[in-house]
């Protein structure tokens, strides 16, 4: 089971990574752009490549920015070559039901030996399809899922017995984290990844009894010592 960092921000990234708490990272085009990144395809590059330096050999999810099958295989190849620890997202179909995602995402794999996590997905038959379309990685957008009144947590337990059931070898990435509780119960309901929010990560550690337990220790051997 693991923690993925979902951000492009390269200050949060060294935090976690120094600590040895994530084992991968996540992006998305909205990620970068809230992250400052601009700059068309070489601010994306440089962003790309400076994460995946950092985190190396830890995985990082690159999201390619059309949805023209022939430039998402472009796309993919050319992130995929820019490290050895890159993986190419690619959303389940595009914004109007067009069906040839998956064809991609078979072919980047089998064809172009991309690692592939496909995105955007709302249910375990859209990741069963992915998985057997060849995906590395699965990602359901579990608070997404919640917010339209669907329970995630059953979804993430479908989904994996699913693939466990048809030997489907893709991980289960939870997605779209929304309260720091996800992390816990999402990798508990059946995922194999969670991937988090950094201030997210913060409220997982830090704990405000914690803290009084803390100061208690530190006065009381500032007593000691005086
Ligand atoms: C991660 O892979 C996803 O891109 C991300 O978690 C989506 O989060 P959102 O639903 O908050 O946009």
């Amino acid at each position: 089971m693991a923690i993925f960092l979902d951000t492009g921000d390269i200050n949060e990234i060294k935090k976690y990574f120094d600590m040895k708490v994530i084992q991968g990272v996540t992006t998305n085009p909205t990620i970068l752009l809230k992250c400052g990144v601009t700059g068309g395809m070489e601010g994306i590059k440089r962003r790309t490549i400076e994460i995946a330096n950092l985190i190396f050999p830890l995985p990082l999810s690159v999201e390619v920015t059309s949805n023209d099958p022939e430039e998402m295989i472009k796309q993919g190849k050319e992130f995929s070559s820019w490290g050895s620890n890159i993986n190419v997202k690619i959303t389940i179909h595009g914004p109007n039901g067009e069906l040839y995602n998956l064809r991609v995402v078979n072919e980047l794999e089998t064809k172009y030996n991309v690692r592939v996590n496909v995105t955007a997905m709302m249910s375990a038959q859209q990741c069963l399809l992915a998985a057997m379309a060849g995906a590395t990685y699965v990602s359901l957008f579990c608070g997404r899922v919640n917010n339209m009144g669907h329970d995630a947590k059953k979804e993430l337990a479908l989904t994996r017995r699913l693939l466990e059931s048809h030997g489907l070898n893709a991980k289960i990435i939870a997605a779209s984290t929304r309260e720091i509780i996800n992390v816990v119960d999402w990798l508990d309901a059946g995922a194999h990844i969670v991937t988090v929010v950094p201030n997210f990560l913060e409220g997982m550690i830090v704990h405000p009894y914690s803290k009084e337990t803390v100061k208690m220790f530190l006065e009381d051997g500032f007593k000691i010592n005086t």
